[in-house]
């Protein structure tokens, strides 16, 4: 009686949407993927690796048109990281150029879904024309909600959390905020992903199996599924078959089910 007890409190007191998702039966509301393996597809065609990210930015369509058939509320894809600038001047900027491309010609459509696109990231390096067309569906799509889809371009999960940080110690400084004031919910709040829930499942492709610092924090208690499927190859259908086996796991959040 009195674990259950408490395991019931544990949950509803964790914030977003950890605690909704919580009991059997559940549905995926936030998928996250780190779409990964674009170079090694074009590579093993004897391709440049440009052509990978092409052919991956084409799935990222049929992935977005799919998901609202799979109960899929939030989607969240990891494009490009604070890492990724090492890379090779023409590959990156090649990706920037796709990623531009992206949202001129995918704009009309993605309002036509009613989906609502964000992007997270420290955008300020970016290329300031790709900044504005970022800047501008994000304004244009704000008003739908059948999908929130989120790109994550300039992301790392530290260099988002130094940002917070940062953000919350000036407030500090400027006597607006006391150091006991600071929680697990306002730390949430200066994050990029402050108006998104927690993702409930992380899909990486490629058969890598690390998180390569996306979302950190925000998946301290999503599930991850590992495929080796690179990302030009993934489809609907294995998204599909990943969504279902979700709904057969028990999540805990540091409770105890049944008890
Ligand atoms: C993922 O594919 C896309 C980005 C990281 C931009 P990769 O480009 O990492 O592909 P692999 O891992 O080299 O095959
Ligand atoms: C992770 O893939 C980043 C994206 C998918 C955008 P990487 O290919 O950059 O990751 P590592 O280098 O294999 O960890
Ligand atoms: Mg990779």
């Amino acid at each position: 009686m009195f674990r259950a007890a408490r395991g019931q409190t544990l949950a509803s007191s964790s914030t977003h949407s950890t605690s909704a998702a919580a009991g059997s039966g559940r549905k995926v509301e936030h998928v996250a993927i780190i779409m990964d393996g674009n170079g090694r597809w074009a590579t093993n065609r004897g391709w440049p690796r440009l052509v990978g990210h092409r052919k991956g930015a084409e799935r990222v369509k049929e992935i977005v048109r799919c998901a609202p058939d799979l109960g899929i509320k939030w989607l969240t894809v990891y494009a490009f990281s604070t890492e990724n600038w090492k890379r090779s001047t023409e590959e990156v900027l090649g990706l920037m150029a796709i990623f531009a491309r992206y949202i001129e010609r995918e704009a009309d459509r993605l309002a036509a879904e009613s989906v609502r696109m964000r992007f997270i990231g420290d955008r300020s390096r970016l290329d300031p024309k790709l900044q504005k067309l970022m800047a501008g569906i994000e304004a244009r799509t704000a008003v739908y909600n059948r999908l929130n889809f989120t790109i994550a371009i300039n992301y790392g999960g530290r260099d988002e959390i130094v940002r917070a940080t940062r953000d919350i110690a000036r407030a500090v400084a400027e006597g607006l905020l006391s150091p006991d004031q600071i929680s697990d919910a306002l730390i949430s709040q200066h994050l990029d992903t402050a108006d998104l829930p927690d993702p409930d499942l992380v899909i990486r492709t490629s058969g890598e199996t690390r998180t390569s610092n996306f979302l950190p924090w925000q998946t301290a208690y999503a599930e991850y599924e590992f495929t080796e499927t690179l990302w030009p190859d993934f489809t609907p259908e294995e998204l599909g078959r990943i969504v279902s086996r979700f709904g057969a796991r028990e999540r805990r959040f540091g409770g105890v089910v049944g008890a």
